[in-house]
């Protein structure tokens, strides 16, 4: 019952994509939720497991009007649907405008979320794709929730100071009521060269040292194409998948650990 929320903060480094693979390699039982306010491309991208498209008039588009009244995890659950692989997805909404005017559904989403249990009562944890975050994001609420909020970077100087800004002012943004925030991290998605993204996230820690350095992905075009539907003889053998083993593993033990009391 842990929210795993894959942000960034310019750019499109692969948020979507790193959240896909996220929740594909998840080793609890998960959702994927796709709550990036500027429009979800999770409901274009996966193909839904009986082989068509997955309906994108279900997902978080029915809950705009319930969410007034509060929403409770069942709700979240019955508009969600199994992408090919099985993963449940919750599909997103399909405009900045509707995000934008669904104050209520936020926080309430949020509580859904992180009370989420599967049939037999079971934890299942949510991996969100948030999109690009600012500190005035109107989903912040969902963010102040999640257990671990991964910041996804390239690993080139635009990268590195958009990160660095960015994580400046959600320093404070993430902050909860009860002082407490989400653990934060950073995934460098490295160039050619391996190396950068040590450097990379180097360079965004020694301006915030709170941050976490949870790992690499690699820059991999081929590996990418699976998650933007594209049919791959082995997947499970293209770079990207093989290099998410493992940083998922680290998520998921991030996940579930302790929020982070702020002084
Ligand atoms: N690790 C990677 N290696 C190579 N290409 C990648 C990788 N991750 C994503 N991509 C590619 O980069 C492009 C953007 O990826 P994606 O849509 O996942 O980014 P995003 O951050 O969600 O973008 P947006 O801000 O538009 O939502 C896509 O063409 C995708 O296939
Ligand atoms: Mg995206």
């Amino acid at each position: 019952m842990a929210l795993v929320s894959v942000v960034s903060a310019k750019g499109s480094p692969g948020t979507t994509t790193t959240a896909m693979l996220t929740a594909a390699l998840w080793p609890r039982p998960v959702l994927l939720l796709d709550a990036d306010p500027a429009g979800g491309d999770v409901a274009v991208r996966w193909p839904a497991e009986h082989g068509g498209p997955l309906d994108g008039d279900r997902g978080l588009l029915p809950l705009l009007t319930q969410a007034r009244r509060g929403l409770t995890p069942q709700q979240l659950l019955q508009q969600a649907q199994r992408a090919a692989g099985g993963t449940p997805v919750v599909c997103g909404l399909a405009a900045p405008e509707q995000a934008d005017a669904a104050a209520s559904l936020w926080p309430a989403v949020a509580v859904a979320a992180d009370a989420l249990t599967g049939p037999s009562g079971e934890a299942v944890d949510v991996v969100v794709d948030a999109g690009r975050v600012t500190a005035r994001s109107v989903h912040l609420p969902l963010l102040r929730t999640s257990a671990v909020v991964v910041l996804l970077l390239r690993a080139d100087v635009s990268g590195v100071l958009h990160a660095r800004e960015r994580l400046r002012s959600l320093g404070d943004a993430l902050r909860r009521a009860d002082g407490l925030r989400p653990r934060v991290g950073v995934v460098v998605v490295e160039g050619a060269r391996g190396s950068d993204g040590d450097q990379a996230a180097d360079a965004v820690r020694a301006e915030a040292d709170w941050v976490e350095d949870l790992g690499r992905l690699p820059l991999d075009p081929s590996g990418a194409r699976v998650f933007a539907g594209a049919l791959h003889p082995r997947p499970e053998r293209t770079a990207l998948v093989r290099a998410g083993r493992p940083l998922v593993a680290t998520l998921a033990a991030a996940a579930s650990g302790e929020l982070r009391r702020v002084a």
